[in-house]
């Protein structure tokens, strides 16, 4: 019985960790792990934290790539593996363009695909882009729904998904973070122990050119108007992100801008931060359960549950909202501890137990 787990990017690489992991100590499988190396650097950072060597390597990444030629290649490369490996079932998290492309030529070859983390939805085609796209087809063609939470699978059975290929099992991105924020973390970045640090990340398509540009403005007046107050900004490799952030943000004396922190770094600096604002998907399941608040980037989110809870907001990629929203925490106690309460509607960490008893269930 071979069961392969499909990663590409970052944040695939944290939430499969926890399911490859526990498979691995699973008499009944041979577990194959496929790196699509969509990310190369940010995927290989992960792998390493959780000790996870790639079975087979595709190193598809390329500088700037585009959606088309992207998709073409995974879709070329992974026909040649599943045709070699032929696996029982193939596994993968999320709704990157390594996903979409796993789920379609799984079924092009008839092979059993599990999705993790479905259900999630804007219902907006172009918010997020391409991923509402990715999942949904990703989706469609699976024949297990791993769905984070109750409201993930209230979207599944709206899409007429069958009840009972659909399993409640929490995010898996808390399990990750659970193992992780349990062992010694360092930032390893020197910060000033007196101030606040504010902690930003950002790299959503849908905000590329002027929307991000909106935003780099947003982070100039913050940190201008609050000298006493740090950021920090480990800034997504992407160049239209990337060149972007240094030329607008570079000569700001209290905004720290790096290159992507490893995750273990990252929740050090998630722990000792006072406020994210981030467009990131995993970020807004984590800062919840650390008990931070987060302005999200977006209008739109798959994410309500924490939203409903008022422990995030949106605030878009929208100048005046983020600098008013940001500032009034900042500056307002209450409404700052309103904000920060830990809860943790994305999952308890045993999420990917949950995952392997359904795959054992059916296969042991
Ligand atoms: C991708 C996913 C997005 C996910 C995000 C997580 C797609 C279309 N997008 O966006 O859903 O939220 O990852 O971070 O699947 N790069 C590097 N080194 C790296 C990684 C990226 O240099 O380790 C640069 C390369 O120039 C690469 C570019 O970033 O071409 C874009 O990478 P890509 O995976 O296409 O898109 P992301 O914006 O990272
Ligand atoms: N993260 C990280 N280092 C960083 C920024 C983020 O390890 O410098 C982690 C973060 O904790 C989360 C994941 O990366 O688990 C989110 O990845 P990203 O924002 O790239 O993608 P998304 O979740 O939006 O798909």
């Amino acid at each position: 019985m071979k069961i392969i787990c499909a990663i590409g990017t970052r944040p695939e690489a944290i939430k499969m960790a926890p399911v490859i992991l526990s498979l691995k100590a699973e008499p009944w499988v041979d577990v194959r792990v496929l790196a699509t190396a969509q990310h190369r650097h940010m995927l290989d950072q992960v792998m390493s934290l959780f000790q996870i060597e790639p079975d087979i390597d595709l190193n598809i990444m390329r500088p700037n790539q585009a959606l088309t030629t992207l998709t073409a290649r995974l879709l070329l490369e992974l026909d040649k593996v599943l045709l070699s490996e032929k696996p029982d079932v193939v596994l993968a998290q999320g709704d990157t363009t390594t996903v979409m492309a796993v789920a379609l030529a799984c079924f092009y070859h008839r092979i059993p695909f599990g999705h993790v983390e479905a259900g999630l939805r804007t219902w907006d085609m172009q918010n997020p882009f391409p991923e509402e796209a990715n999942r949904v087809i990703a989706g469609k063609l699976a024949r297990w729904h791993f769905a984070p939470t109750e409201s993930s699978r209230q979207n599944l059975l709206r899409e007429g998904i069958m009840d009972s290929d659909i399993v409640v099992t929490g995010n898996t991105v808390i399990d990750a973070l659970l193992m992780t924020a349990a062992k010694d973390l360092e930032l390893g970045i020197e910060l000033d122990p007196e101030k606040r640090l504010v902690l930003i990340t950002s790299h959503r398509r849908e905000n590329f050119g002027e929307p991000f540009r909106n935003i780099c403005r947003a982070l100039q007046t913050l940190a201008a108007r609050n000298p006493d107050v740090q950021f920090l900004y480990p800034v997504h490799p992407n160049p239209n992100i990337k060149d972007v952030a240094y030329e607008m943000l570079g000569d700001s004396s209290n905004i720290h801008l790096c290159a992507p922190l490893d995750y273990a770094p990252f929740v050090a600096a998630m722990k000792r931060s006072y406020l994210i604002i981030s467009d990131s998907g995993g970020v807004q399941e984590e800062a919840p359960a650390l008990g931070k608040p987060v302005l999200v980037l977006r209008d739109e989110t798959e994410r309500p549950e924490a939203v409903e809870q008022g422990v995030v907001k949106l605030v878009g990629p929208n100048y005046e909202r983020i600098v008013e929203e940001a500032q009034r925490l900042l500056d307002n106690e209450s409404a700052y501890q309103a904000m920060a309460r830990g809860i943790s509607p994305y999952g308890d960490g045993r999420s990917a137990e949950r995952i392997v008893k359904v795959l054992r269930e059916h296969f042991a």
